[in-house]
C-alpha cells in the first residue's frame, strides 16, 4: 500500500482543509509514488482530528455514513449457474423462480465463454451436449431453448420447453477458482496456514519481496500497477512470482515463475493511482495444487455491500510504525466501507475515483496495513472466494479515519478478460502492451 501521509501534514496545518485536502492528497500521492520504499513507510502522521470540526465541511462524518442507502438488488433478466455435480448449465429467466436446463440446440461456444465470464471465471474449460437419457431428472424439470443467433443474456431469447428436441442439454465447466481445498484443516490465527489463501502470490525482484499478487489462472497474476511502476527500470528477467508460500524464509529466488510480460493498466495514473492494476503473464504456467490455485473474479453486476466481511492477506507491516514486515503470511478481516463515507471530508476528501474502494476500520485498528501493495482483498460468496480489491494506497497505517484503499476489481473485468485472452490481442494492442526488455512499456502513460 502506498502511504500518502505527506498530504495529512499539510492538511492539518491549516484551515480550509476540505478544499485543499483533495489537492494536497493528490500532490502527496504524486510525490509519494516517487518516494515509495515498500518496506519502509514513513512514520505515521498526526491524525487530522482538527479538521473534523471545520465549519466549511460540506459533509460531516455522520451525514456521510447515513447518506448511502443500499440500493435494492434488481432482478436480473437472465441468471446462470452450473453448480450441479454434473456441470449441467441452468438458466433462470425473468420472473420465474425455477432453474431450467439449457437445450443444446442453438448453443454456441462463444456463449459458453460469456457465461463463464459473467460468473467470475477467467476461462471456459469445456462444454458439451449431454444425452438426457444419461442423466437423472426430476419429473417436473423444465428446459429452456435458445433462439439461434441472438445473445443469451436477454430474457426474450430463452423459450421454456417441456423437453429438448435434440434430446440433449448443455454441460458447461468453467475454470476452477476461489476454492480452498485445505479449508477444513485450517485453524484460525494471525499467521496464515498453507492453503488458506492459495491464490496469494509474492512478486519478487531478485530475492526481494516487493509486492503481493493474486493468481487468476496458471499463466496470469494480477497485482498493483504502482508496484510495477516503482521498479519500471528493472529488467524483466529479474522478476519472479512465488506461490504456495506462507513463510518468506522458505523463498528460493530461482524457484519462482519467470515473468514474460508486465501489462499495467493503460490508464494507470501516477498522480492519483487511478486504475492501479497490472497483469503479469508468466513464462511457464503455475502448477495448481492444494496450496496454489486461482481466485474468482466478481460476477457480472455483482455488488458486495458495505459491511461485507472480506479478508486482506500479505507480508506487509505488522506494526503501525512500519518497521517490521512479517516472515509469515498475515491476514485480517476488513469490512467494506461505503465509498461515499470514504470519499467524504472526514476520510479521503474526494481523492477516490470510481476505480477505488475502501475497506477497514475508521477507529484506527491495525488490520488494514497488513496487506502489501498488489495483494488480494477477497470476499466469500457462497462456497467460493472472489477478488474484490487489489491493495493500492492509504494514509499512514492504523490511523483513525484512514482505512485502506483498493483498486476495485469489478471495474476492470473487461480489461482483464480482454488482456488475458491471448488470441484476442490484436497486433496494435500488443505493441502497446508487450514489454520490451528490459523496460516495462507504459503504453499511454508517459514516464517522466
Ligand atoms: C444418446 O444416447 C443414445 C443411447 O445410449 C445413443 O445411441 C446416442 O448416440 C447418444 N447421443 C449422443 C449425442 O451422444
Ligand atoms: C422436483 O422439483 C421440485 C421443484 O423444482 C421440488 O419441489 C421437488 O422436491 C423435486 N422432487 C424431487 C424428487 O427431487
Ligand atoms: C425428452 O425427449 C427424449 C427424446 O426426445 C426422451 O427420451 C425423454 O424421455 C424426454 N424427456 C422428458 C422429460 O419428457
Ligand atoms: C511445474 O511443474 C513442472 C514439472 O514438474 C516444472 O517443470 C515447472 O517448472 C513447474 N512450474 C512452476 C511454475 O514451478
Ligand atoms: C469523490 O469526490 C470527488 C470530489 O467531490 C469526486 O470528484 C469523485 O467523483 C468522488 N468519487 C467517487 C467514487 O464518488
Amino acid at each position: 500500500m502506498i502511504d500518502v501521509s505527506q498530504a495529512g501534514r499539510w492538511c492539518s496545518a491549516r484551515r480550509g482543509c476540505a478544499v485543499l485536502g483533495a489537492l494536497g492528497l493528490l500532490a502527496g500521492v504524486g510525490v509519494g509514488s516517487w518516494l515509495i520504499v515498500l518496506y519502509l513507510w514513513p512514520a505515521a502522521s498526526q491524525p487530522i482530528s482538527g479538521t473534523l470540526q471545520d465549519k466549511e465541511m460540506p459533509l460531516g462524518c455522520s451525514e456521510a455514513s447515513n447518506e448511502e442507502a443500499p440500493l435494492p438488488a434488481l432482478p436480473r433478466p437472465v441468471s446462470f449457474r452450473t453448480d450441479r455435480e454434473d456441470f449441467l448449465l441452468e438458466v433462470r429467466v425473468g420472473a420465474r423462480s425455477d432453474w431450467l436446463l439449457v437445450c443444446h440446440e442453438g448453443w454456441s461456444p462463444a456463449l459458453g465463454v460469456r457465461i463463464c465470464r459473467s460468473l467470475g471465471h477467467l476461462r471456459l474449460t469445456y462444454y458439451k451436449g449431454v444425452n438426457l437419457t444419461d442423466i437423472k431428472l426430476n419429473s417436473s424439470q423444465e428446459f429452456a431453448q435458445l433462439s439461434p443467433r441472438l445473445g443469451g443474456f436477454l430474457e426474450d431469447v430463452w423459450q421454456p420447453r417441456n423437453n429438448c428436441t435434440s434430446g440433449r442439454v448443455v454441460s458447461l465447466k468453467c475454470s476452477e477458482c476461489g476454492a480452498r481445498p485445505l479449508a477444513s484443516r485450517i485453524v484460525g490465527g494471525q499467521a496464515a496456514a498453507p492453503g488458506r489463501w492459495p491464490w496469494h502470490a509474492s512478486v519478487t525482484l531478485g530475492s526481494r519481496h516487493t509486492c503481493g499478487g493474486s493468481v487468476l489462472a496458471p499463466h496470469w497474476v494480477v497485482t498493483a500497477a504502482h508496484c510495477m511502476y516503482s521498479f519500471r527500470l528493472s529488467r524483466l528477467s529479474s522478476w519472479r512470482v512465488h506461490t504456495g508460500l506462507v513463510s518468506h524464509s522458505a523463498l528460493r529466488p530461482h524457484q519462482g515463475a519467470m515473468v514474460e510480460r508486465i501489462i499495467p493498466h493503460p490508464f494507470y495514473s501516477t498522480q492519483n493511482h487511478d486504475y492501479d492494476v497490472a497483469l503479469l503473464r508468466l513464462r511457464t504456467p503455475l502448477n495448481f495444487s492444494d496450496t496454489v490455485g486461482a481466485v474468482c473474479l466478481p460476477a457480472e453486476e455483482q455488488r458486495f455491500p458495505r459491511g461485507s466481511q472480506c479478508w486482506v492477506s500479505g507480508w506487509g507491516h505488522t506494526d503501525p510504525s512500519h518497521t517490521h514486515s512479517s516472515d509469515m503470511l498475515q491476514d485480517a478481516v476488513v469490512p467494506l466501507l461505503s465509498t461515499q463515507l470514504c470519499n467524504s471530508s472526514c476520510v479521503y476528501s474526494g481523492a477516490l475515483t470510481h476505480r477505488m474502494l475502501c475497506a477497514g476500520y475508521l477507529d484506527g485498528r491495525a488490520d488494514a496495513c497488513q496487506g502489501d501493495s498488489g495483494g488480494p482483498l477477497v470476499c466469500p460468496d457462497g462456497g467460493i472466494w472472489r477478488l474484490v480489491g487489489v491493495v493500492s494506497w492509504g494514509r499512514g497505517c492504523a490511523e483513525p479515519n484512514h482505512p485502506g484503499v483498493y483498486a476495485k476489481v469489478a471495474e476492470f473485468l473487461d480489461w482483464i478478460h480482454d488482456t488475458t485472452q491471448d488470441s484476442l490481442l490484436s497486433p496494435v494492442f500488443s505493441s502497446i502492451l508487450t514489454v520490451h526488455q528490459p523496460h516495462v512499456s507504459w503504453g499511454l502513460q508517459q514516464v517522466h
